[in-house]
């Protein structure tokens, strides 16, 4: 069975004006539940790249259910997708938690809706507040916080709940450089422990190199699928593979391939 599979997706939104806008024509998408040699679920971590305005964040929001095609259908492990549920995660760029809960408070939120009990609770807090680097803030507000810090209590919210797809949209665009590459090694640090299919979208073709098994090129409007390269890096993966020539030349791939995909609608060309 797939983790999600998204069969010949269109999307028309219509506009302020009035306008009916195709975001998105023939998306195809299937990302399959791979199992380790003991039958071990193996979380895929895939990407999807594309210029600015191709419908990303759309494709995201119907894996979501908070948006629907409207042509086509999409499927989280084998359900057709009807409105948001706890085996979906997700991580918006701007920073999400609610503003009235303290740090420990977001991150139990969910496992409080699931009927989780107290102490369990109180376990899966104290674990990701040390796994996430929040370790003394469990009782702050999130708008004292820094950008970084706040995305790590977004994260950690998510991933509380265990859910089996993580979609995240730009999680860290807002997130100066540095803090970004470390947010980058904790997000993956944290992967490895949860078994979670991730989709990850960004404009950053380095990070979507660094991140991911596989990425998703997306045409510009009206976006679809139009390429697909698999990022052989074996796993763990350190700063230092950003620096070497194999990890150069994928990047330079990928980035001939954005391009490509910028001028595949005929609407705009983008230069990066
Ligand atoms: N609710 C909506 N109403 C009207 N048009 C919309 C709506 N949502 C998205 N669109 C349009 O659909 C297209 C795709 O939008 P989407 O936000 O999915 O792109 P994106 O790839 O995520 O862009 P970005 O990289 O800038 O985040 C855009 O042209 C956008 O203006
Ligand atoms: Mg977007």
């Amino acid at each position: 069975m797939n983790k999600i599979s998204v069969r010949n997706v269109g999307r028309i939104f219509t506009d302020a004006e009035g306008r009916q806008v195709e975001a998105l024509r023939g998306v195809n998408l299937e990302i399959a539940d791979e199992v380790d040699p003991l039958g071990k679920d193996i979380g895929e971590f895939r990407v999807l790249l594309g210029p600015s305005g191709c419908g990303k964040s759309t494709i995201l929001r119907m894996i979501a259910g908070l948006d629907f095609p409207t042509t086509g259908e999409v499927y989280v492990n084998g359900k057709r997708v009807e409105g948001p549920g706890p085996d979906r995660g997700m991580v918006f760029q701007k920073y999400t938690s609610f503003a009235w809960l303290t740090v420990a408070e977001n991150i139990e939120y969910g496992l409080k809706l699931k009927g989780v009990g107290e102490r369990e609770r109180a376990e899966t807090v104290a674990h990701l507040v040390q796994a996430t680097g929040l370790a003394g803030f469990e009782n702050a507000y999130p708008h004292t916080l820094s950008g970084g810090m706040q995305q790590r209590v977004a994260i950690a919210r998510s991933i509380a709940v265990r859910p089996s797809v993580l979609l995240m949209d730009e999680p860290f665009g807002a997130l100066d450089a540095q803090t970004r590459s470390g947010m980058q090694d904790l997000l993956m640090k944290i992967w490895t422990e949860t078994a979670a299919t991730i989709l990850f979208v960004t404009h950053d073709v380095g990070e979507a190199v660094y991140l991911a098994d596989r990425m998703y090129v997306v045409s510009s409007r009206p976006g679809s699928i139009v390429d697909e390269i698999a990022v052989p890096f074996a796993r763990p993966r350190t700063e230092a593979l950003k620096g070497e020539a194999r990890f150069q030349e994928l990047e330079n791939r990928a980035l001939e391939s954005l391009r490509h995909a910028a001028g595949h609608g005929g609407q705009v060309r983008v230069t990066l």
